[in-house]
Protein backbone atom coordinates (compact mmCIF):
# COMPACT_ATOMS: atom_id res chain seq x y z
CA UNK A 1 0.00 0.00 0.00
CA UNK A 2 1.16 3.52 -0.94
CA UNK A 3 2.49 6.15 2.03
CA UNK A 4 -0.20 8.57 2.71
CA UNK A 5 1.15 11.94 0.93
CA UNK A 6 1.59 15.19 2.74
CA UNK A 7 2.27 18.13 0.81
CA UNK A 8 4.53 21.07 2.49
CA UNK A 9 4.19 24.27 1.38
CA UNK A 10 7.16 26.30 2.13
CA UNK A 11 9.43 22.92 2.60
CA UNK A 12 12.52 24.23 1.62
CA UNK A 13 12.60 27.01 4.27
CA UNK A 14 13.68 26.88 8.01
CA UNK A 15 10.43 25.39 9.59
CA UNK A 16 9.68 23.49 6.54
CA UNK A 17 13.14 21.74 6.02
CA UNK A 18 13.39 20.03 9.28
CA UNK A 19 9.11 19.18 9.43
CA UNK A 20 9.90 17.30 5.85
CA UNK A 21 12.59 15.27 7.67
CA UNK A 22 10.27 14.20 10.47
CA UNK A 23 7.53 13.10 8.46
CA UNK A 24 9.87 11.37 5.82
CA UNK A 25 11.14 9.61 9.07
CA UNK A 26 7.63 8.71 10.36
CA UNK A 27 6.81 7.30 6.61
CA UNK A 28 4.77 9.94 5.20
CA UNK A 29 5.83 11.11 1.45
CA UNK A 30 6.18 14.55 0.85
CA UNK A 31 5.97 17.25 -1.45
CA UNK A 32 7.13 20.40 -1.38
CA UNK A 33 5.96 23.52 -3.09
CA UNK A 34 8.10 26.27 -2.52
CA UNK A 35 8.53 29.50 -4.57
CA UNK A 36 12.53 29.90 -3.49
CA UNK A 37 11.47 33.53 -1.95
CA UNK A 38 13.15 32.61 0.98
CA UNK A 39 14.81 29.54 0.38
CA UNK A 40 16.98 27.56 -1.90
CA UNK A 41 16.92 24.23 -3.90
CA UNK A 42 20.15 23.05 -2.09
CA UNK A 43 17.90 22.58 1.15
CA UNK A 44 16.22 19.30 -0.63
CA UNK A 45 20.00 17.91 -0.91
CA UNK A 46 20.34 18.76 2.68
CA UNK A 47 16.91 16.38 3.68
CA UNK A 48 18.00 13.48 1.26
CA UNK A 49 21.34 13.30 3.03
CA UNK A 50 19.48 12.84 6.42
CA UNK A 51 16.77 10.84 5.55
CA UNK A 52 18.16 8.97 2.53
CA UNK A 53 14.40 10.62 0.63
CA UNK A 54 14.41 13.12 -2.00
CA UNK A 55 10.64 15.30 -1.44
CA UNK A 56 9.31 15.48 -4.96
CA UNK A 57 9.30 18.95 -5.11
CA UNK A 58 7.26 21.65 -7.33
CA UNK A 59 8.79 25.15 -8.12
CA UNK A 60 6.15 27.41 -7.96
CA UNK A 61 3.69 30.33 -5.52
CA UNK A 62 0.64 29.12 -3.92
CA UNK A 63 -1.10 32.47 -4.55
CA UNK A 64 -1.34 31.25 -8.42
CA UNK A 65 -4.34 28.82 -8.28
CA UNK A 66 -3.53 27.07 -11.69
CA UNK A 67 0.08 26.13 -10.07
CA UNK A 68 -2.07 24.59 -7.21
CA UNK A 69 -4.81 22.42 -9.75
CA UNK A 70 -1.50 21.08 -11.42
CA UNK A 71 0.26 19.87 -8.24
CA UNK A 72 -3.34 18.37 -7.31
CA UNK A 73 -3.83 16.79 -10.20
CA UNK A 74 -0.07 15.83 -11.03
CA UNK A 75 1.59 15.03 -7.60
CA UNK A 76 -1.78 13.38 -6.25
CA UNK A 77 -3.63 11.86 -3.91
CA UNK A 78 -2.45 14.13 -1.19
CA UNK A 79 -4.26 13.63 2.08
CA UNK A 80 -2.95 16.66 4.39
CA UNK A 81 -1.74 19.66 4.06
CA UNK A 82 1.13 22.00 6.30
CA UNK A 83 0.71 25.28 5.26
CA UNK A 84 4.63 27.38 6.16
CA UNK A 85 4.89 29.29 2.78
CA UNK A 86 4.54 33.13 3.78
CA UNK A 87 6.57 35.89 4.14
CA UNK A 88 7.44 36.07 7.68
CA UNK A 89 9.39 39.60 8.36
CA UNK A 90 7.80 41.80 10.61
CA UNK A 91 9.73 45.24 9.62
CA UNK A 92 9.51 44.86 5.81
CA UNK A 93 5.76 43.73 6.22
CA UNK A 94 5.25 47.19 7.78
CA UNK A 95 6.99 49.05 4.75
CA UNK A 96 5.37 46.51 2.01
CA UNK A 97 1.92 45.45 4.07
CA UNK A 98 -0.28 44.79 0.20
CA UNK A 99 2.63 41.89 -0.58
CA UNK A 100 2.35 40.30 2.91
CA UNK A 101 -1.42 40.71 2.89
CA UNK A 102 -1.80 39.46 -0.87
CA UNK A 103 1.39 36.25 -0.35
CA UNK A 104 0.11 35.17 3.14
CA UNK A 105 -3.65 35.11 2.86
CA UNK A 106 -4.33 34.47 -1.01
CA UNK A 107 -2.35 31.45 -0.94
CA UNK A 108 -4.48 29.98 2.43
CA UNK A 109 -7.45 30.75 0.83
CA UNK A 110 -6.25 28.89 -2.89
CA UNK A 111 -5.69 25.71 -0.77
CA UNK A 112 -8.99 26.14 1.69
CA UNK A 113 -10.64 26.45 -2.09
CA UNK A 114 -9.12 23.50 -3.43
CA UNK A 115 -8.98 20.97 -0.35
CA UNK A 116 -12.26 19.36 -0.91
CA UNK A 117 -12.13 19.30 -4.42
CA UNK A 118 -8.98 17.17 -4.24
CA UNK A 119 -9.72 15.27 -0.83
CA UNK A 120 -7.61 16.52 1.11
CA UNK A 121 -8.67 16.16 4.70
CA UNK A 122 -7.05 18.27 6.37
CA UNK A 123 -4.37 21.43 6.93
CA UNK A 124 -1.79 22.31 9.92
CA UNK A 125 -1.35 26.12 9.68
CA UNK A 126 1.79 27.71 11.00
CA UNK A 127 0.37 30.43 13.58
CA UNK A 128 2.46 32.65 15.91
CA UNK A 129 2.71 33.49 19.68
CA UNK A 130 2.37 36.77 17.86
CA UNK A 131 -1.42 36.87 18.14
CA UNK A 132 -1.34 37.32 21.83
CA UNK A 133 0.45 40.50 21.79
CA UNK A 134 2.00 41.63 25.23
CA UNK A 135 0.18 38.93 27.44
CA UNK A 136 -1.81 40.16 30.60
CA UNK A 137 0.25 37.45 32.39
CA UNK A 138 2.96 34.36 31.39
CA UNK A 139 2.51 31.34 30.69
CA UNK A 140 0.10 32.27 28.10
CA UNK A 141 -2.57 29.68 27.37
CA UNK A 142 -4.91 29.17 24.33
CA UNK A 143 -7.57 30.75 26.00
CA UNK A 144 -5.42 34.08 26.48
CA UNK A 145 -6.97 37.12 24.37
CA UNK A 146 -5.93 37.78 21.04
CA UNK A 147 -4.24 41.19 20.86
CA UNK A 148 -4.67 44.33 18.02
CA UNK A 149 -1.84 42.84 15.85
CA UNK A 150 1.25 45.65 15.57
CA UNK A 151 2.41 44.48 12.22
CA UNK A 152 0.74 43.77 8.82
CA UNK A 153 2.81 40.22 9.62
CA UNK A 154 1.47 39.79 12.89
CA UNK A 155 -2.14 40.61 11.69
CA UNK A 156 -2.43 37.86 8.60
CA UNK A 157 -1.60 35.66 11.25
CA UNK A 158 -4.69 36.87 12.92
CA UNK A 159 -6.73 37.02 9.84
CA UNK A 160 -5.54 33.53 8.69
CA UNK A 161 -6.69 31.81 11.80
CA UNK A 162 -10.34 33.38 11.70
CA UNK A 163 -10.03 32.16 8.14
CA UNK A 164 -9.61 28.86 9.02
CA UNK A 165 -12.27 29.17 11.67
CA UNK A 166 -15.16 30.58 9.15
CA UNK A 167 -14.61 28.06 6.68
CA UNK A 168 -14.87 25.02 9.43
CA UNK A 169 -17.95 26.54 10.62
CA UNK A 170 -18.82 26.96 7.48
CA UNK A 171 -19.12 23.00 6.87
CA UNK A 172 -16.41 22.91 5.08
CA UNK A 173 -15.48 18.69 4.86
CA UNK A 174 -11.87 19.23 6.25
CA UNK A 175 -9.72 19.54 9.33
CA UNK A 176 -7.48 22.00 10.73
CA UNK A 177 -4.70 22.43 13.68
CA UNK A 178 -3.59 25.82 14.17
CA UNK A 179 -0.23 25.89 15.73
CA UNK A 180 0.59 29.04 17.88
CA UNK A 181 5.17 28.81 17.11
CA UNK A 182 6.57 30.48 20.34
CA UNK A 183 10.21 31.10 19.38
CA UNK A 184 12.23 28.64 17.10
CA UNK A 185 16.07 28.33 17.04
CA UNK A 186 18.49 25.69 16.36
CA UNK A 187 18.73 23.09 13.53
CA UNK A 188 19.21 19.52 12.96
CA UNK A 189 21.61 18.18 14.78
CA UNK A 190 23.32 16.56 11.17
CA UNK A 191 24.09 20.35 10.65
CA UNK A 192 22.55 19.48 6.90
CA UNK A 193 19.55 21.97 7.58
CA UNK A 194 19.12 24.79 9.76
CA UNK A 195 18.19 28.62 9.36
CA UNK A 196 19.16 30.63 6.28
CA UNK A 197 18.82 34.33 6.50
CA UNK A 198 19.09 36.11 3.60
CA UNK A 199 20.69 39.20 4.07
CA UNK A 200 21.45 41.01 7.59
CA UNK A 201 19.94 38.90 10.52
CA UNK A 202 16.74 40.64 12.35
CA UNK A 203 16.46 37.30 14.41
CA UNK A 204 18.53 36.95 17.65
CA UNK A 205 20.09 33.33 17.05
CA UNK A 206 21.07 33.73 13.69
CA UNK A 207 22.74 37.53 14.66
CA UNK A 208 24.39 35.54 17.47
CA UNK A 209 25.77 32.84 15.33
CA UNK A 210 27.13 35.35 12.78
CA UNK A 211 28.58 37.51 15.09
CA UNK A 212 30.46 34.57 17.05
CA UNK A 213 31.52 33.36 13.49
CA UNK A 214 32.80 36.69 12.94
CA UNK A 215 31.16 38.21 10.32
CA UNK A 216 29.45 40.43 12.31
CA UNK A 217 31.69 42.58 14.79
CA UNK A 218 28.85 42.55 17.60
CA UNK A 219 25.47 41.87 18.93
CA UNK A 220 23.50 44.61 20.05
CA UNK A 221 20.89 43.48 22.75
CA UNK A 222 18.11 45.78 22.35
CA UNK A 223 17.22 47.69 25.74
CA UNK A 224 18.08 46.29 29.28
CA UNK A 225 15.66 48.33 31.20
CA UNK A 226 13.12 46.05 30.61
CA UNK A 227 11.07 44.71 33.82
CA UNK A 228 12.44 41.49 34.33
CA UNK A 229 15.23 39.96 36.17
CA UNK A 230 18.13 40.94 34.53
CA UNK A 231 16.33 43.96 32.43
CA UNK A 232 16.33 41.92 28.71
CA UNK A 233 13.41 40.92 27.07
CA UNK A 234 11.90 37.05 27.84
CA UNK A 235 11.11 35.07 25.05
CA UNK A 236 10.45 30.88 25.02
CA UNK A 237 12.82 29.10 22.66
CA UNK A 238 12.16 26.44 21.08
CA UNK A 239 14.42 24.09 19.27
CA UNK A 240 13.39 23.63 15.80
CA UNK A 241 13.24 20.05 15.82
CA UNK A 242 10.96 19.45 18.57
CA UNK A 243 8.76 21.65 16.57
CA UNK A 244 9.59 19.56 13.82
CA UNK A 245 7.92 16.61 15.37
CA UNK A 246 4.74 18.45 16.85
CA UNK A 247 4.05 18.55 12.87
CA UNK A 248 3.76 14.82 12.30
CA UNK A 249 1.90 14.17 15.47
CA UNK A 250 -0.58 17.38 14.32
CA UNK A 251 -1.01 15.65 11.07
CA UNK A 252 -1.70 11.98 12.61
CA UNK A 253 -4.10 13.39 14.31
CA UNK A 254 -6.01 15.25 11.77
CA UNK A 255 -6.13 11.72 9.07
CA UNK A 256 -6.16 9.18 11.59
CA UNK A 257 -8.36 10.06 14.50
CA UNK A 258 -12.46 10.85 13.74
CA UNK A 259 -13.02 11.48 17.34
CA UNK A 260 -11.05 14.80 17.28
CA UNK A 261 -12.47 18.24 16.51
CA UNK A 262 -12.38 20.05 13.25
CA UNK A 263 -10.15 22.69 14.32
CA UNK A 264 -7.82 22.93 17.31
CA UNK A 265 -5.21 25.15 18.54
CA UNK A 266 -2.06 24.14 20.14
CA UNK A 267 0.72 26.67 22.04
CA UNK A 268 4.55 25.04 20.58
CA UNK A 269 6.45 26.10 23.34
CA UNK A 270 8.70 24.84 26.06
CA UNK A 271 7.14 26.25 28.91
CA UNK A 272 10.39 28.05 29.71
CA UNK A 273 11.15 31.97 29.53
CA UNK A 274 14.69 32.58 28.98
CA UNK A 275 16.33 36.66 28.60
CA UNK A 276 18.27 37.66 25.36
CA UNK A 277 21.05 37.73 28.74
CA UNK A 278 20.78 34.19 29.72
CA UNK A 279 20.95 32.71 25.86
CA UNK A 280 23.75 34.30 25.39
CA UNK A 281 25.10 32.99 28.27
CA UNK A 282 23.72 29.28 27.03
CA UNK A 283 25.30 29.35 24.10
CA UNK A 284 28.89 30.45 25.91
CA UNK A 285 28.87 27.82 27.72
CA UNK A 286 27.45 25.43 25.39
CA UNK A 287 30.13 26.42 22.65
CA UNK A 288 33.01 27.63 24.39
CA UNK A 289 32.81 30.63 21.60
CA UNK A 290 32.62 34.11 23.19
CA UNK A 291 30.03 36.86 21.80
CA UNK A 292 30.94 39.61 21.52
CA UNK A 293 27.77 42.27 22.16
CA UNK A 294 26.91 45.66 22.92
CA UNK A 295 23.81 47.03 24.83
CA UNK A 296 21.18 49.30 22.56
CA UNK A 297 17.95 50.86 22.53
CA UNK A 298 15.15 49.00 22.77
CA UNK A 299 14.00 47.90 19.76
CA UNK A 300 10.26 49.43 18.36
CA UNK A 301 7.53 47.10 19.04
CA UNK A 302 9.10 44.51 21.11
CA UNK A 303 7.50 42.48 23.39
CA UNK A 304 8.71 42.42 26.84
CA UNK A 305 8.22 39.03 28.20
CA UNK A 306 6.09 36.05 26.73
CA UNK A 307 6.37 32.15 27.04
CA UNK A 308 4.31 29.47 26.53
CA UNK A 309 1.80 27.09 28.44
CA UNK A 310 2.26 23.85 26.23
CA UNK A 311 -0.21 22.10 28.92
CA UNK A 312 -2.20 21.25 26.19
CA UNK A 313 -0.10 20.52 23.56
CA UNK A 314 1.92 18.57 26.09
CA UNK A 315 -1.52 16.57 27.53
CA UNK A 316 -3.89 16.32 24.02
CA UNK A 317 -0.68 15.75 21.89
CA UNK A 318 1.72 14.52 23.94
CA UNK A 319 4.10 15.91 22.56
CA UNK A 320 6.81 18.11 24.75
CA UNK A 321 9.56 20.15 23.69
CA UNK A 322 12.73 18.67 25.68
CA UNK A 323 15.93 19.36 23.95
CA UNK A 324 18.26 21.17 26.10
CA UNK A 325 19.05 25.06 25.07
CA UNK A 326 22.76 23.87 25.32
CA UNK A 327 21.97 21.54 23.40
CA UNK A 328 20.36 23.52 21.12
CA UNK A 329 22.90 26.11 20.88
CA UNK A 330 25.77 23.60 19.83
CA UNK A 331 23.49 22.95 16.70
CA UNK A 332 22.76 26.44 15.90
CA UNK A 333 26.65 26.66 16.01
CA UNK A 334 27.36 23.42 14.04
CA UNK A 335 25.36 24.63 11.27
CA UNK A 336 26.83 28.16 11.13
CA UNK A 337 30.24 27.20 10.88
CA UNK A 338 28.96 24.49 8.49
CA UNK A 339 26.95 28.03 6.39
CA UNK A 340 30.50 30.46 7.06
CA UNK A 341 32.96 27.23 5.59
CA UNK A 342 30.61 27.10 2.60
CA UNK A 343 31.03 30.58 1.79
P1 LIG B 1 10.98 30.60 5.88
O1 LIG B 1 10.96 31.92 5.18
O2 LIG B 1 12.30 29.97 6.15
O3 LIG B 1 10.09 29.55 5.08
C1 LIG B 1 8.98 29.92 4.32
C2 LIG B 1 9.12 29.29 2.95
O4 LIG B 1 7.97 29.61 2.18
C3 LIG B 1 10.33 29.80 2.18
O5 LIG B 1 11.05 28.70 1.69
C4 LIG B 1 9.73 30.63 1.04
O6 LIG B 1 10.51 30.57 -0.13
C5 LIG B 1 8.37 29.98 0.87
N1 LIG B 1 7.30 30.83 0.35
C6 LIG B 1 6.94 32.08 0.75
N2 LIG B 1 5.87 32.51 0.06
C7 LIG B 1 5.54 31.51 -0.81
C8 LIG B 1 4.53 31.35 -1.80
N3 LIG B 1 3.64 32.32 -2.05
N4 LIG B 1 4.48 30.20 -2.49
C9 LIG B 1 5.38 29.21 -2.26
N5 LIG B 1 6.36 29.30 -1.35
C10 LIG B 1 6.45 30.44 -0.63
O7 LIG B 1 10.16 30.77 7.25
P2 LIG B 1 10.04 29.81 8.50
O8 LIG B 1 10.76 30.44 9.63
O9 LIG B 1 10.35 28.43 8.13
O10 LIG B 1 8.50 29.97 8.82
C11 LIG B 1 7.54 29.06 8.34
C12 LIG B 1 6.17 29.51 8.78
O11 LIG B 1 6.13 29.60 10.19
C13 LIG B 1 5.74 30.87 8.26
O12 LIG B 1 4.37 30.83 7.98
C14 LIG B 1 6.03 31.78 9.42
O13 LIG B 1 5.21 32.92 9.39
C15 LIG B 1 5.67 30.88 10.58
N6 LIG B 1 6.31 31.25 11.85
C16 LIG B 1 7.66 31.39 11.88
C17 LIG B 1 8.28 31.76 13.07
C18 LIG B 1 9.78 31.97 13.13
O14 LIG B 1 10.25 32.63 14.05
N7 LIG B 1 10.57 31.44 12.22
C19 LIG B 1 7.51 31.97 14.21
C20 LIG B 1 6.13 31.80 14.14
C21 LIG B 1 5.55 31.43 12.93
C1 LIG C 1 14.09 37.97 20.26
C2 LIG C 1 14.63 38.90 21.33
C3 LIG C 1 14.84 41.19 20.65
C4 LIG C 1 17.92 40.65 17.62
C5 LIG C 1 9.92 37.65 15.94
C6 LIG C 1 8.58 38.01 15.39
C7 LIG C 1 7.55 37.02 15.80
C8 LIG C 1 8.00 35.60 15.50
C9 LIG C 1 9.41 35.32 15.87
C10 LIG C 1 6.91 34.82 13.55
C11 LIG C 1 13.91 40.24 21.39
C12 LIG C 1 16.20 40.58 20.94
C13 LIG C 1 16.99 40.42 18.62
C14 LIG C 1 19.09 41.39 17.96
C15 LIG C 1 18.33 41.54 20.22
N1 LIG C 1 7.92 35.28 14.13
N2 LIG C 1 17.19 40.86 19.90
N3 LIG C 1 19.26 41.80 19.25
O1 LIG C 1 10.96 39.56 18.26
O2 LIG C 1 10.52 37.52 19.66
O3 LIG C 1 9.80 37.55 17.35
O4 LIG C 1 10.27 36.36 15.44
O5 LIG C 1 5.78 34.73 13.80
O6 LIG C 1 6.40 37.34 15.15
O7 LIG C 1 8.23 39.28 15.87
O8 LIG C 1 12.22 37.38 17.87
O9 LIG C 1 14.56 36.80 17.41
O10 LIG C 1 13.66 39.02 16.58
O11 LIG C 1 14.01 38.68 19.02
O12 LIG C 1 18.53 41.95 21.37
O13 LIG C 1 19.96 41.66 17.11
O14 LIG C 1 16.00 39.20 20.98
O15 LIG C 1 14.78 42.51 21.13
O16 LIG C 1 13.84 40.62 22.71
P1 LIG C 1 10.87 38.10 18.37
P2 LIG C 1 13.66 37.96 17.63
Amino acid sequence: MANTKILVTGGTGYIGSHTVVELQQAGYDVVIVDNLSNSNIGVLDGIERISGIRPEFVQGDITDIRTLHDLFSNHGPIKGIINFAASKAVGESVQKPLLYYRNNLVGLMNLLELMPQYGVEGIVFSSSCTVYGEPDRNPIDESAPIKPATSPYGNTKQISEEIITDVIHAGAPIKSILLRYFNPVGAHPSAEIGELPIGVPQNLIPYLTQTAAGIRPALTVFGNDYDTPDGTCIRDFIDVVDLARAHVIAMRRMLDRHDTQPLEIFNLGTGRGLSVMQLIQSFERATGVKVPYTIGARREGDIEKIWADPKKANEVLGWSADTDIDQTMRNAWKWQMKVSHAD
